[in-house]
């Protein structure tokens, strides 16, 4: 009992954590979106789970991984929750490196649910080499892995600007407010129109950079969800169990005054 008493304070505690303060790396005000996803009861938006997911396929996977994602979480519940059969379709448009066979060979088949999303590059060597020596991060956990990580991610994303007269920019770099030392290696990934989706929502860079954000949310925490429901039980539970410590109290003590 005990036990289970810290863990459930544990949980209220960090379920009623306040964020922490939307600052970037030297003291920039990051852009602020109200996610689906925030707050103690937030959930995700299933088609813009499925939106962002599209963004992440036709733009970023071109230089950056989500290693920790198989295409069958892609049809869990809590995702974008695509239906098995569309996972299937789009795992087998890529193609995985499988074997040895009999013969003790390699060979390539079409990826299945089962594998996880294939990478760009074959390895980081070759990332760099195709991006000026700047190395594209894996994006699975990087929501997390920054500070204010949605609004982080949106801003950077939302972000770029031409350089002030007053700032020299090195060889192959962009300048981004948001990015620390507002120099990226990362040139402008998305503008206006940079995918069609297929739900007819307006790909505007804003509704682009915020459908791919709440996406990389969900690879980072994909129990987001299940958490968020069991911190309400506890606090249905604190509530109920307070109730009754205190009617015991007032029964123990009834006589005693
Ligand atoms: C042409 C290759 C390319 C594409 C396409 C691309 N990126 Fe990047 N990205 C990079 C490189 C290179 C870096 C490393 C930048 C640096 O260190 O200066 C990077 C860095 C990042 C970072 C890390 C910022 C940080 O704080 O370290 C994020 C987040 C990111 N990209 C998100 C995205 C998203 C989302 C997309 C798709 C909309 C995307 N990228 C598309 C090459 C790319």
């Amino acid at each position: 009992m005990q036990i289970t008493l810290y863990s459930a304070l544990l949980a209220a505690g960090l379920v009623l954590l306040p964020a922490g303060a939307s600052r970037a790396a030297e003291g920039v005000d990051l852009k602020h979106v109200d996610w689906s996803f925030d707050g103690p009861f937030g959930k995700f938006d299933r088609a813009q789970l499925k939106r962002g997911f599209q963004v992440y396929r036709e733009v970023c996977a071109a230089c950056h991984s989500i290693k920790f994602v198989s295409y069958r979480n892609l049809s869990d519940a809590g995702g974008p929750e695509f239906t098995e059969a569309a996972v299937k379709t789009i795992a087998a448009e890529s193609n995985v490196t499988d074997g040895p066979d009999a013969d003790g060979e390699m060979f390539e088949r079409p990826a299945e649910p089962k594998d996880r999303v294939v990478k760009p590059f074959p390895n980081d060597n070759a990332a760099r080499a195709a991006n000026n020596g700047a190395m594209p991060p894996d994006l699975s956990l990087m929501t997390k892995a920054r500070k204010d990580g949605p609004n982080y991610l949106y801003s950077v994303l939302t972000g770029y600007d031409e350089a002030p007269a007053d700032v020299v920019m090195a060889d192959g770099m962009s300048f981004n407010h948001y990015f620390p030392g507002q120099q990226i290696a990362m040139p402008q990934p998305m503008s206006d129109e940079q995918v069609t989706y297929e739900d007819g929502t307006p790909a505007t860079l804003d509704q682009m950079a915020r459908d791919v954000t709440a996406f990389l949310t969900w690879t980072a925490e994909p129990k987001l969800e299940d958490r968020h429901r069991l911190g309400f039980k506890v606090m249905i539970f604190l509530t109920i169990f307070a109730g009754l410590l205190y009617a015991t109290y007032k029964r123990v003590w009834r006589d005693q005054h």
